[in-house]
C-alpha cells in the first residue's frame, strides 16, 4: 500500500513555470561551480530539459575566495553564448553576481561601483553559513538609497538566524527581498533547513526559487524532488517572480 502510494505521488518533471533561473553557479572557470566549457555546457541542457528557458548566472563575488570582478564574468559569459549556439543549445543566458555582504563589498557600494544586477537593478547578496555579516543592513540600506533592490540568496540555510525569526522580518521591512533554494524545500541542506524554509513559505518570505546549481550532486537531488507532488505543491505557495525577471 505505501509503495503504491509512493509511486502515485509521482509526477511528471516540468520547471517551465518558473520559467527564469535567476541564482546559479554554471559558468565555468570562475568560482566552486562548473569546471570546463563542457560541463557548462552539459548543465545548460540540462537545465533546457528541466523546462527553464533563461538562466542568469551568479559567479560569486568573496575577495579573497573567488575574485570576480563584472569584466571577467560578462568576458566568460560572452564566450558561453558562442558555446551555446555552436552546442545548438536554446537557453537564454545573462550574468549578474552572488555578493558576499563583507568589507570588500562596502568599499564596491561606497566607491559607487557599478554592480552587476539581475534584471535593471536587483542584486543577489549571501552571507557566511557560520556567523550574520555585520554589515548586512548597512547594505541593504545603501543598495536600496543607491537604487538597487537587494536579493538575500537562500536565507533558509542562516542557522543563526532560526532562534532570531524577528531578524528575518527586519530585514524584509528593510526592502531585501528573499530566494528560496529549490533544494532546501527537500531537505537535502538537512531537516532544519527543509523546516524554517516551510515556515518562511507560511510566513510569505519568499518571491523567488533558485537552483544554485553548482555540481552534479545538485542536478541529481533536483531531478530526484520535482518528480514529486510535494514541491509543486510548496512552490504553488510562493507568490513568484522568478518569470519577470
Ligand atoms: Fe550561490
Amino acid at each position: 500500500m505505501f509503495n503504491s502510494f509512493f509511486r502515485s505521488s509521482r509526477i511528471e518533471r516540468d520547471l517551465s513555470f518558473l520559467g527564469v533561473d535567476m541564482h546559479s553557479h554554471l559558468l565555468p572557470g570562475l568560482d566552486d561551480g562548473a569546471a570546463t566549457i563542457e560541463e557548462s555546457l552539459h548543465y545548460f541542457g540540462l537545465m533546457k530539459e528541466l523546462g527553464y528557458r533563461k538562466c542568469i548566472l551568479t559567479p560569486h563575488i568573496f575577495n579573497g575566495v573567488h575574485n570576480n570582478t563584472p569584466s571577467s564574468i560578462i568576458q566568460v559569459l560572452e564566450r558561453m553564448k558562442q558555446e551555446l549556439v555552436l552546442a545548438e543549445i536554446d537557453i537564454e543566458i545573462e550574468a549578474a553576481a552572488e555578493y558576499m555582504v563583507d568589507e570588500h563589498f562596502m568599499e564596491l557600494l561606497s566607491d559607487d561601483q557599478p554592480l552587476l544586477t539581475i534584471g535593471k537593478n536587483n542584486v543577489l547578496i549571501e552571507m557566511s553559513y557560520a556567523a550574520p555579516s555585520p554589515f548586512i543592513e548597512r547594505a541593504i540600506f545603501e543598495l536600496n538609497i543607491k537604487g538597487y533592490k537587494p536579493i538575500l540568496a537562500h536565507p533558509e540555510r542562516y542557522g543563526y538566524y532560526y532562534n532570531h525569526f524577528a531578524q528575518y522580518e527586519r530585514l524584509l521591512e528593510m526592502g531585501c527581498v528573499f530566494q528560496c533554494n529549490l533544494l532546501s524545500l527537500s531537505g537535502y541542506y538537512g531537516l532544519p533547513v527543509k523546516k524554517i524554509a516551510l515556515k518562511m513559505i507560511k510566513s510569505n518570505f519568499f518571491k523567488l526559487i533558485g537552483t544554485d546549481l553548482h555540481h552534479h550532486n545538485h542536478v541529481d537531488a533536483i531531478k530526484a524532488f520535482t518528480i514529486t507532488k510535494e514541491f509543486y505543491d510548496l512552490a504553488n505557495q510562493i507568490p513568484l517572480m522568478n518569470n519577470t525577471l
